[in-house]
């Protein structure tokens, strides 16, 4: 048994990070495992998992840990159980601890089960992704590889018809670990054009005719966090081997967000609109923008590679901003002939 005060020691280490041992050979793995486990530094170790095994742990994890805590422990007990340390270092139970806790019906803490419903259930981020992303953020290390593999993450909740038909496959054939489900039936799926959490549920009810607070919904909420964590596992897996373009050839951003974002990404130039950032779906909240000039800038379908952030590429910035004056003329003359049209 490890003594309280040893396994809040141990926590703070791996939150915070740990001490800099940056490759792990085995032996520097036996060397951690004797000195008192001590956390080394990001990034942690990865094999190659596989997907149909995460999709089925994440639905398990959600039963006990929800959405975030699910995603997040469907990834890494698997680390844990292949790799050892420094995975053992979580606070996390084994597959068999959860099982057992399930069925005598007793809960178990697990790491970011905070992120429940879009972040202690104010319905934000979509928390399969916030556990997903935690997982990927600590397996790639460096910002410049998870930001990429997130980008692509989020991207995917975003156009997916969730829950896949894997996940629904699986629970009618009564194949996913846990024995008693909220729901067995094949469960509608939608397409949320968001990775809120609000947008998410709230379009998911309206399309199955469930309501919020019923078993079907956090049934499908538990599939949903399996095929998020499955996501996440196939774009690890793939990029670990170099071939990211065959599971996902690139960011396509939905081409209005593409135009919007000629002028209005996180940058240094207010009077361009670069007083907002983001890659959220723009459409699915700023529907009504007659008012504005971007309304006919569809038209000029720039790329729907993202424009750099600001600082990273001045190039692109200063291409960017010529782009968005030269939409801009053109926005103008042709919104006065719609308005136009409009008023006959
Ligand atoms: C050609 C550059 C450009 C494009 C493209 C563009 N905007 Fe803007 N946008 C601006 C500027 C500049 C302002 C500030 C206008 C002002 O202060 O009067 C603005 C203002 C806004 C505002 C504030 C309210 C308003 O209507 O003035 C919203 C919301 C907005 N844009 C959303 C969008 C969305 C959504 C898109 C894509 C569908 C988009 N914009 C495309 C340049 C652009
Ligand atoms: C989840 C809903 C949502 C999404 C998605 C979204 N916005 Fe917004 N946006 C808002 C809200 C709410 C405000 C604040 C509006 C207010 O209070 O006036 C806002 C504000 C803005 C403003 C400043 C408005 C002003 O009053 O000057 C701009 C510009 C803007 N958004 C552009 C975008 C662009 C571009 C995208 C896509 C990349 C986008 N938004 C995506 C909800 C959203």
């Amino acid at each position: 048994m490890v003594s309280r005060r040893e396994f809040v020691k141990k926590t703070m280490l791996v939150v915070l990070g740990g001490l800099a041992v940056s490759r792990l050979t085995p032996l520097a793995r036996a060397a951690g495992e004797a000195a008192g486990q001590e956390a080394p530094s990001l990034p942690w170790p990865y094999v190659e998992l596989d997907p149909e095994e995460t999709r089925k742990l994440g639905h398990l994890g959600y039963y006990m840990f929800e959405c975030a805590g699910g995603a997040f422990w469907a990834i890494t007990v698997q680390l844990k159980e292949k790799i050892g340390y420094p995975w053992t270092l979580l606070p996390i139970p084994s597959r068999e601890e959860v099982m057992k806790a399930l069925e005598e019906g007793r809960h178990i803490p697990g790491l970011m089960q905070y992120g429940y419903g879009g972040a202690v259930g104010w319905a934000s981020l979509c928390g399969s992704l916030n556990g997903a992303l935690m997982a990927i953020n600590m397996v790639l290390g460096e910002k410049a590889e998870w930001d990429k593999i997130g980008k692509l993450l989020m991207r995917y909740y975003e156009t997916t018809p969730l829950p896949t038909e894997k996940s629904n496959e699986y629970a009618v054939k009564g194949e996913f670990y846990v024995k008693k489900l909220k729901s067995d039936k094949w469960l509608p799926q939608s397409v949320s054009g968001s990775v809120l959490c609000h947008v998410s549920v709230s379009k998911w009810c309206r399309v199955s005719g469930y309501a919020s607070g019923s078993k079907e919904r956090a049934e499908r909420c538990a599939r949903l966090t399996g095929d998020i964590a499955a996501r996440a596992v196939e774009l690890l897996n793939a990029y670990k081997r170099g071939r990211l373009e065959e599971v996902a050839a690139s960011l396509t951003l939905s081409p209005t967000t593409a135009s919007c974002r000629v002028c209005h990404y996180k940058g240094k130039d207010y009077e361009i609109g670069q007083f907002t950032r983001g890659y959220m779906q723009c459409e699915s909240c700023h529907t009504d923008m007659r008012p504005h000039a971007h309304t006919f800038v569809d038209i000029a379908r720039p790329s729907s590679e993202p424009a750099e952030e600001a600082g990273s590429s001045k190039g692109l910035l200063a291409a960017g901003a010529a782009a968005g004056a030269a939409i801009g003329v053109v926005a103008g003359a042709l919104a006065s002939s719609k308005n136009k049209e409009e008023r006959q």
